[in-house]
């Protein structure tokens, strides 16, 4: 159901989302250093990079020596991804809620999960299936649309403490586009972490750079005065390392 709303949304902009988010500053100087920073060194390490959309994450990763797996469910741009790494990233069309068996447990050293949590109204099936393919020591990194700012943008203001269906809409290519996503206050989203295994680690918060936004001043300002996406670093809880690596 979330998957086939998510295709809905995505089909209608594929191509132009991902001209957009190789060229906006809040995708290319914003939350994707924010995920490389989280993330540190992969030189020889394994990423799987879940809502790759394009692929420009994925390839970032794969430019610090990273081997990645992306995945995306919707088909148009993960056809794109494929174009751009040429062979270089193993790219699925599927969806995270889903079960994965193509994907091996204990396989990976970072999953991240790049501005794609906030699709799903239960993250539980994919958590679940993040913490069975990471490494014991492996992390998980988090963007996703910040709990309040969800409230500041939503028409009536959502309420916050509850797990709420909103819609945006977003400006791209001079087009107007409508997009569906949960807004759920921050003690759920740290709880379904925890129920699936995982401690949060760090909650970084990133200052935009000012000369990346010189060409819009009022996001800038407003992006200084309140967090704009949530950043998430967490690692499996010491308990629960063991569980997926039994085969
Ligand atoms: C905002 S974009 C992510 C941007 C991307 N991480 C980047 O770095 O450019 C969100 C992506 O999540 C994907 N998505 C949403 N729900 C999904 C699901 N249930 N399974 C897989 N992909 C999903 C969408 O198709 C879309 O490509």
């Amino acid at each position: 159901m979330d998957a086939q709303r998510v295709q809905v949304d995505y089909d209608q902009m594929a191509d132009i989302y991902a001209d957009d988010a190789d060229r906006h500053p809040m995708n290319v100087s914003y939350e994707r250093p924010a995920m490389l920073a989280m993330a540190g060194d992969v030189e020889g390490g394994r990423v799987l990079d879940v809502g790759c959309a394009a692929g420009a994450l994925s390839e970032a990763f794969v430019a610090r020596g990273a081997s990645v797996v992306g995945i995306d469910v919707n088909a148009r741009l993960v056809q794109r991804a494929r174009e751009r790494l040429g062979g270089r990233a193993d790219f699925h069309v599927a969806d995270i809620s889903a079960a994965m068996p193509f994907l091996a447990r204990a396989w990976f050293d970072v999953v991240s999960a790049s501005l794609v949590l906030h699709y799903l109204a239960d993250w539980a099936p994919a958590l679940r299936e993040f913490h069975r393919v990471l490494r014991a020591d492996g992390s998980l990194l988090i963007s996703t649309h910040h709990p309040i700012q969800d409230v500041e943008i939503s028409e009536p203001p959502a309420p916050y403490f509850e797990t709420t269906l909103l819609t945006d809409t977003w400006r791209k290519g001079g087009r107007d586009f409508e997009v569906r996503f949960y807004h759920r206050p921050l003690s759920a989203i740290v709880d379904a972490l925890a129920e699936a295994g995982f401690l949060v680690e760090r909650i970084p918060e990133p200052i935009p750079d000012p000369e990346a936004f010189a060409d819009s001043p009022g996001l800038y300002e407003q992006m200084t005065r309140r967090p704009w996406f949530l950043f998430i670093r967490a690692v499996k809880k010491p308990a629960t390392r063991q569980r997926d690596e039994r085969s």
